[in-house]
């Protein structure tokens, strides 16, 4: 299999590169990754040397590269992680956020539909289901009501994907998963954040109540899910991926400093995001009765080993925090 993984550099997509190819053979991965501020070659370093493994510096939306790439190493199976994934930039500029994750997905789906590719996953979000009141669970019927411009964008990724699968016939799956976690994960999203900020005895900011509620999938579980659904998913057809681990933001936060050791003096309850979806929970039962995936990590556990993960990577968390992150940091938060 000629896999071009797009988006190969960031959290989910380097966790995915690096359990494939420490598992399969039959994997030959081309990483085509525009290293944006959240691509990261370091998580990728157990793979330099591998003979299965090709990285490629560049843009979704380059048509020409898609093109010449395709060619080159015989492409014919795509997987997309690659987007703009952080809702709060998505409000303070959208743009970027429909070039790639829109235009750019386009670009990689009718690069597919010339090279004829055998599978193209396109890696979604339960995000693009809008927001759940205190009851209910996201299905795959659930209608689309995406709410921030970076969810937006996504669901239109999606519709392009399924318009494609739909005119021309290529065999597009989608996986729409939840908030994932583990290492690798870019100091922006809530975990990380926390867990970093926390280490540096900064304040630990949680928006409006804190009590929005998320349902936590360990990036590894996902990234199986992925591997199902990219092997034997049936073309045309939306998996949801969650482990059904809701929780409060408030209580992530607390068990962060709990087991860091620190003072819950650190939560300071800042101005909330606009548009703030309230609840999401999804309802996986799709991908477990028809491929039979079933996630294995439990929360517990799994937060634990992604503590320790920043523990013991501060060089990985530090250079980037040290770095442009700087500047979004100020213009989010203000200074601390
Ligand atoms: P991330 O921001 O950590 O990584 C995104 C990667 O895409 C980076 O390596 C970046 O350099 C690359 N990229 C961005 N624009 C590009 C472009 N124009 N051309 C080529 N590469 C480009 O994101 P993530 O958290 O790993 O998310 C991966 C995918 O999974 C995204 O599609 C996201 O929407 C989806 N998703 C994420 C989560 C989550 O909790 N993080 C949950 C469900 C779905
Ligand atoms: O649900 C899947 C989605 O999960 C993915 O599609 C996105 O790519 C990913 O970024 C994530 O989106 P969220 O907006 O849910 O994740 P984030 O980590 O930004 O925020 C999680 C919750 O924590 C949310 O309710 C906002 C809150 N939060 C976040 C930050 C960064 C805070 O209270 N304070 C913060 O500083």
């Amino acid at each position: 299999m000629n896999v071009l993984v797009a988006g190969g550099a960031g959290f989910i997509g380097s966790n995915f590169i690096n359990y494939i190819l420490s598992t399969r053979d039959d994997y030959l991965i081309v990483n085509l990754d525009k290293l944006t501020y959240a691509g990261n070659l370091e998580n990728l370093k157990l793979c330099e040397k591998n003979k299965n493994y090709h990285f490629v510096k560049g843009d979704i939306t380059n048509n020409e590269l898609a093109d010449y790439l395709f060619k080159k190493y015989e492409i014919n199976f795509v997987i997309n992680f690659a987007a703009e994934s952080h809702v709060d930039r998505s409000i303070l500029g959208s743009e970027v956020f429909y070039r790639t994750n829109v235009i750019g997905t386009n670009v990689l789906l009718e690069a597919a539909r010339r090279y004829n590719v055998k599978k193209f996953l396109q890696v979604s979000t339960d995000e693009v289901y809008g927001s759940l009141g205190s009851t209910g669970l996201f299905t795959e019927q659930t209608p689309l009501s995406p709410n921030s411009p970076y969810s937006s964008s996504k669901a239109a990724a999606d519709m392009a994907a399924l318009a494609v699968h739909h005119t021309y016939g290529l065999p597009v799956v989608i996986t729409r998963c939840s908030n994932n976690y583990g290492p690798f994960q870019f100091p922006e999203k809530l975990i990380p954040l926390m867990i970093i900020n926390s280490l540096n005895n900064k304040k630990l900011p949680v928006y409006g109540d804190g009590l929005y509620v998320r349902d936590w999938i360990y990036v590894i579980d996902h990234n199986k899910a992925v591997e199902l659904v990219f092997e034997k998913g049936r073309a045309g057809e939306v998996y949801n991926i969650g482990a059904s681990r809701e929780m409060k933001n408030i209580d992530i936060v607390k068990l962060i400093l709990n087991k860091l050791g620190k003072s819950e003096e650190l939560i300071e309850y800042v101005k909330d995001r606009p548009g703030h979806d309230r609840r999401y929970a999804i309802d996986s039962s799709k991908i477990q009765n028809e491929l039979g995936w079933k996630p294995k990590f439990e929360f517990e556990q799994a937060i634990d080993s992604t503590i320790d993960w920043y523990l013991q990577n501060k060089n990985w968390w530090e250079r980037i925090i040290s770095g442009e992150y700087k500047k979004y940091y100020e213009v989010q938060y203000g200074i601390y």
